[in-house]
């Protein structure tokens, strides 16, 4: 069976480069594949209502929709433009993903843990992270909180192994489709697909450095 891919786009800008960047990288691999853009979906705040403890989210947006395109995905490539850090929105939904794990495990908010063994995967689901810039840079640190919530959801980051850096650092200039110039960022990227294609038959984590 094809693997199956979901490439979640963390720009609040539709069509821009971090869209074109997770496109032209998931045309050239060999997988079937879908792609979310946040700019046009509903991400409400969390407000710690910890209704989530034993049902589904209770806020009315898209998060449902992304989180069970993410379940039934068997590899999750974030394609994230650097806002200071990240897009706020992208940061929200993260927010809220880590949210429900934390209240499913402590059965609301403060308290011990009850359930530690909760999770919003049952599945090994790698993830990788490509991480574009304007003209200036995105730094070894800038992205370790994204990964830190993305690994406490449960999925596994694939990373290269010969760069000491969590995502494929990306300079996208500030035009759309201007990424598509930047060949050389564009085949690491779509390298590091591969990579995570092979985690995901291999059904194993295959290594990752920071
Ligand atoms: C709110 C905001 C903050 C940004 N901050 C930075 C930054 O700190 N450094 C940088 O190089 N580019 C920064 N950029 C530029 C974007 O990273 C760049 O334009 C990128 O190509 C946008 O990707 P997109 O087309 O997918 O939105 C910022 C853009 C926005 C809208």
């Amino acid at each position: 069976m094809r693997t199956k891919l979901l490439a979640i786009v963390g720009s609040q800008r539709e069509n821009g480069n971090s869209y074109s960047l997770a496109r032209s990288v998931l045309e050239s691999v060999d997988a079937d594949w879908d792609i979310i853009q946040l700019a046009d979906r509903r991400i409400e705040f969390c407000n710690l209502c910890e209704e989530c403890k034993d049902r589904e989210c209770v806020l009315e947006d898209d998060l449902d929709e992304i989180l069970s395109a993410m379940r039934s995905a068997d590899g999750i490539v974030f394609s994230v433009p650097k806002y200071l850090d990240a897009p706020s929105k992208f940061l929200a939904l993260l927010e809220r993903l880590a949210t429900i794990v934390h209240v499913r495990r402590h059965m609301g908010y403060g308290g011990p843990v009850r359930k530690p063994d909760c999770k919003l995967f049952s599945e090994h689901k790698p993830f990788c992270l490509f991480a574009l810039s304007g003209t200036g840079k995105v730094k070894k640190g800038n992205l370790q909180t994204v990964v830190d919530y993305i690994e406490f959801v449960g999925l596994t980051l694939i990373s290269h192994d010969d760069r000491p850096f969590i995502a494929v650092s990306v300079r996208a200039g500030d035009e759309r489709g201007e990424v598509l110039r930047n060949k050389a960022a564009i085949k690491q990227c779509r390298s590091l697909v591969q990579k995570l294609i092979l985690s995901t038959t291999a059904g194993q984590h295959t290594g990752n450095s920071l």
